[in-house]
C-alpha cells in the first residue's frame, strides 16, 4: 500500500464499514451468548443461532450510515470519486471497491472481516459478506462480482473475485487509489525531429477527449512508438504498454490518465471502443487489424536520411565528403533508428578491433545493421568472387559492369536529376541471368553484390513457397520489404519456379500460382533495390515479367578459348601442378561448373597419390564428370583438334 492517507470519500467508507460490521458482530455475539438449549453441543447451538442472522440496527445507526454514505457520494475529488464517475459505478459496487481497499489498508478492519466470516483465515472482504453487512442499512451490494460486471471489465477488481472469494484490487487500481504514479513506457528511442509536426497533431487529438483508437502506420523503426509516447506525454497522459492486462489499460484510459500504446493486433483483440478512451495502435501493415483514425508515419525521405547520416557521422567524428554521405543515404533505406543503431555498431566494432572509424567502417556497420527477418526466408551469401574472376564474353562483362554502374548511380539520376518524380514505379533494377547450368550465373550475382558492397540474399524457395494459400505472397512480401530496408541484393535462383508463365486456370492450384506471379509482378514494380533472377529456362518465364527486366545477361557455354582460361583458373596458386596440357583439356566440351568440379576431383586424387596434380588425375576426374553428365567419354583430343 502507499503512504498517502486515503481521500475523504474513502475515509467515509471506512466509517460505514466499521459501523455495519459492528452492528452485525454485536448481533452475532448476542445470539451466541444466549444460554444453550436442551441437548446438542454449544457449537451447533451457535451455528443455528447464526443462520439467517442479520444486523438489526437502531434508527440512529441507520441514520448515521446514511449520512456517511451521502457525505462520501458528495465528495467529488480524489481517486475513488474518479473511478466511480468514469466507470458509472452503483453505490453497492463502490462499497465493494472501498472494502477491498480497506481490507488491505486497515489491519483492524481485516480482523473484524475475519470474524464476520467466522474464519480467522479469511481476513478479507467478500461480496456475500458485504451484502449481509450493508443490506440492513439500505445499501444493496451485488451478490457476486462476475467477469461481465464493470468492476472486472474495467480492471478494478481481479477477475477471480466471484462468489465468496476475496475481493482483490488489481495492481493498477491499487496504484490509482493510492495516487501513486503509473510508470510510463520507457523512453528507448529518441523521436526523429522530422516527426515534430505529427507529434503536435497527435497530442492535440489525444487531449481533445475520448476518441477511440488512433492507428499509427509506417515501416518498422520509423519512430511510431516514440511518437506515440511523446504525444501522450504532451497531452498530459501517461503512455502505457502491453505490460498490463487489457482490463487495467481500460481503467487507466477511462480515467483519462493514460493512453495504451499497443501493437495493432493486440489492440484489436482488446476490443477497444471509443467509450474506452484514447488508444494508439502501431502497425506496419497497410490494412491494420484494428479500425481507427489512421495516421501515416512515413519512412524518412532521402533528404531526411542525408541529414540524419550527417548528424550520425558528425557524432562519430567521421569525415565524409558530401558525395559519400549522399551515397550511403541513397544505398541504405534506413530509418533514423536504423541509423542510430548503425552508429552504435560502428562504435562497438571500433572498440573491439581497437581501430578508428572511417566511412568504410560505417558502411560495413550499415551492411550488418538490420536484424532482419530476411534470414528466415533467404540465405546470406558472402560474396567470394569479383567480376574479374568471371570468364565471360566481353559483351557479358560489359553488361555486368553497366549493371553495377546503374545501381551505383541511381541516386544521381533518380534523385539528383529528378527522375524519381517521373517514375512512381519501376525505380528498382531487375536483372535476368539466363544460361545453362554451371555457366557462372550464381557466381556473377555474388560478384555484382561484392562490387556494390551490398549483401546478397538468395531466396530460399522452400522457405518462401508455402502450401498455405496466401502464405507465399506474405513471405515474398516480407522478403522484398526486408531486402529494401537492408539494401540487400535479392537473388532468385531458379527463378522459373516462381516467375513462371501464368497458366490458363485449370485447377485451384493453378489459380494460386497465378496469384503469386501477379503479386510478384506488382511488387517488383515498386521494389527500389536490385533483384537478380537466374534461370536455365528463360522461355519458361512470364512475358509480362520479361518486359520489366532492365538487364538480360546471357551466360553461354564457354568456347574452347574460354575453357582453356577456365581450366587455368580452376587450380588455385597453391596447388602444385604437373605437366598439364591446357589446350587438350580445353577440347572437352564442359561448362565452367564442370571444369571446376573436375579440377577439384583431380586435386583430391593427387593429394592421395603423391601430391602433384598430374595429367592422369585430371583425365580420371574428367571421365567421372562425363559419367555424371551421362555422356560417353572418348578421351581427350589433341590440343589442336576440336
Ligand atoms: N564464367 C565462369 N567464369 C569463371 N568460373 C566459372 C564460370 N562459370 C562457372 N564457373 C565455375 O563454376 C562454378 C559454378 O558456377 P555457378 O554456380 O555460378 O553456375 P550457375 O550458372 O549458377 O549454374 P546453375 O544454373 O546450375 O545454378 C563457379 O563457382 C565457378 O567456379
Ligand atoms: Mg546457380
Amino acid at each position: 500500500m502507499t503512504g498517502r492517507p486515503a481521500d475523504a470519500r474513502m475515509q467515509a467508507h471506512l466509517e460505514v464499514l466499521r459501523l455495519c460490521l459492528h452492528a452485525y458482530l454485536v448481533r452475532l455475539r448476542a445470539a451466541w451468548t444466549r444460554p444453550p438449549g436442551e441437548g446438542g453441543g454449544a457449537e451447533i447451538e451457535g451455528v443455528l443461532a447464526a443462520v439467517g442472522l442479520r444486523a438489526d440496527p437502531a434508527r440512529a445507526e441507520v441514520d448515521s450510515v446514511r449520512e456517511l454514505v451521502e457525505r462520501a457520494r458528495a465528495e467529488r475529488r480524489g481517486p475513488l470519486a474518479a473511478i466511480v464517475e468514469s466507470l458509472g459505478l452503483e453505490l453497492g459496487e463502490e462499497c465493494l471497491v472501498a472494502a477491498a481497499w480497506w481490507a488491505d489498508a486497515d489491519p483492524q478492519l481485516a480482523v473484524a472481516l475475519g470474524c464476520g466470516h467466522d474464519d480467522a483465515g479469511r481476513r478479507h472482504a467478500s461480496a456475500p459478506l458485504l451484502r449481509l453487512l450493508l443490506g440492513p442499512f439500505g445499501v444493496t451490494v451485488p451478490p457476486v462480482v462476475d467477469d461481465h460486471g464493470p468492476l472486472v471489465r474495467f480492471g478494478v477488481l481481479e477477475s477471480a473475485a466471484g462468489g465468496a472469494e476475496a475481493l482483490r484490487l488489481t495492481p493498477t487500481a491499487r496504484l490509482v487509489l493510492g495516487e501513486a504514479p503509473v510508470a510510463p513506457l520507457p523512453d528507448v528511442t529518441p523521436l526523429p525531429p522530422r516527426l515534430a509536426g505529427a507529434r503536435a497533431g497527435l497530442a492535440a487529438h489525444l487531449a481533445a477527449g475520448p476518441t477511440g483508437p488512433v492507428v499509427l502506420r509506417g515501416p518498422a523503426g520509423v519512430g511510431k512508438g516514440a511518437l506515440a509516447r511523446a504525444a501522450a506525454l504532451d497531452a498530459g497522459l501517461v503512455p502505457v504498454g502491453s505490460g498490463r492486462p487489457v482490463a487495467e489499460l481500460r481503467l487507466l484510459a477511462r480515467l483519462r490518465s493514460a493512453v495504451p500504446v499497443l501493437p495493432a493486433d493486440e489492440a484489436a483483440q482488446a476490443g477497444w471502443t471509443a467509450g474506452d478512451g484514447p488508444l494508439v495502435a502501431l502497425t506496419t501493415e497497410r490494412s491494420a487489424a484494428i479500425a481507427g483514425y489512421v495516421v501515416d508515419v512515413p519512412a524518412p525521405t532521402r533528404a531526411e536520411r542525408v541529414s540524419a547520416w550527417q548528424c550520425a557521422l558528425a557524432e562519430l567524428r567521421v569525415r565524409a565528403s558530401p558525395e559519400q554521405v549522399q551515397a550511403i543515404a541513397a544505398r541504405f533505406a534506413f530509418t533514423e533508428e536504423d541509423i542510430a543503431e548503425t552508429v552504435a555498431r560502428a562504435r562497438a566494432d571500433a572498440a573491439w578491433r581497437r581501430l578508428g572509424i572511417d566511412v568504410d567502417a560505417v558502411w560495413a556497420a550499415a551492411r550488418r545493421q538490420p536484424e532482419h527477418a530476411l534470414d528466415r526466408l533467404a540465405a546470406l551469401v558472402r560474396p567470394a568472387f569479383t567480376l574479374d574472376d568471371l570468364v565471360l564474353t566481353d559483351e557479358a562483362h560489359e553488361k555486368l559492369r553497366e549493371l553495377v554502374a546503374h545501381v551505383d548511380l541511381q541516386h544521381v539520376v533518380l534523385d539528383g536529376w529528378g527522375f524519381r518524380r517521373r517514375l512512381p514505379r519501376g525505380q528498382g533494377v531487375i536483372a535476368l541471368f539466363a544460361g545453362p547450368p554451371g555457366t557462372g550465373k550464381t557466381m556473377a550475382a555474388e560478384a555484382i553484390s561484392a562490387a556494390l558492397r551490398q549483401d546478397l540474399y538468395r531466396i530460399d524457395l522452400s522457405a518462401v513457397v508455402s502450401k498455405y494459400i496466401g502464405e507465399t505472397e506474405k513471405n515474398l512480401a516480407a522478403a522484398f520489404d526486408e531486402a529494401e530496408r537492408a539494401s540487400a541484393v535479392l537473388f532468385f535462383d531458379e527463378a522459373d519456379a516462381l516467375f513462371g508463365k501464368r497458366t490458363e486456370v485449370r485447377d485451384a492450384h493453378d489459380r494460386y500460382a497465378n496469384v503469386e506471379v501477379n503479386y510478384l509482378l506488382q511488387r517488383v514494380e515498386t521494389f527500389t533495390g536490385l533483384v537478380i533472377l537466374a534461370t536455365n529456362r528463360q522461355a519458361a518465364l512470364d512475358e509480362a515479367f520479361l518486359r520489366r527486366l532492365r538487364f538480360v545477361i546471357r551466360f553461354e557455354p564457354p568456347d574452347r578459348d574460354f575453357r582453356r582460361a577456365l581450366w587455368r583458373r580452376s587450380f588455385p596458386r597453391e596447388a602444385e601442378l604437373g605437366d598439364l596440357d591446357w589446350d587438350s583439356l580445353a577440347t572437352a566440351e564442359l561448362t565452367g561448373g564442370n571444369i571446376q568440379s573436375a579440377a577439384l576431383a583431380a586435386a583430391y586424387l593427387a593429394a592421395a597419390n603423391g601430391g602433384v596434380v598430374a595429367a592422369e588425375h585430371v583425365e580420371h576426374a574428367l571421365r567421372r564428370e562425363y559419367e555424371k553428365l551421362g555422356k560417353a567419354w572418348t578421351g581427350l583430343s589433341a590440343g589442336g583438334a576440336g
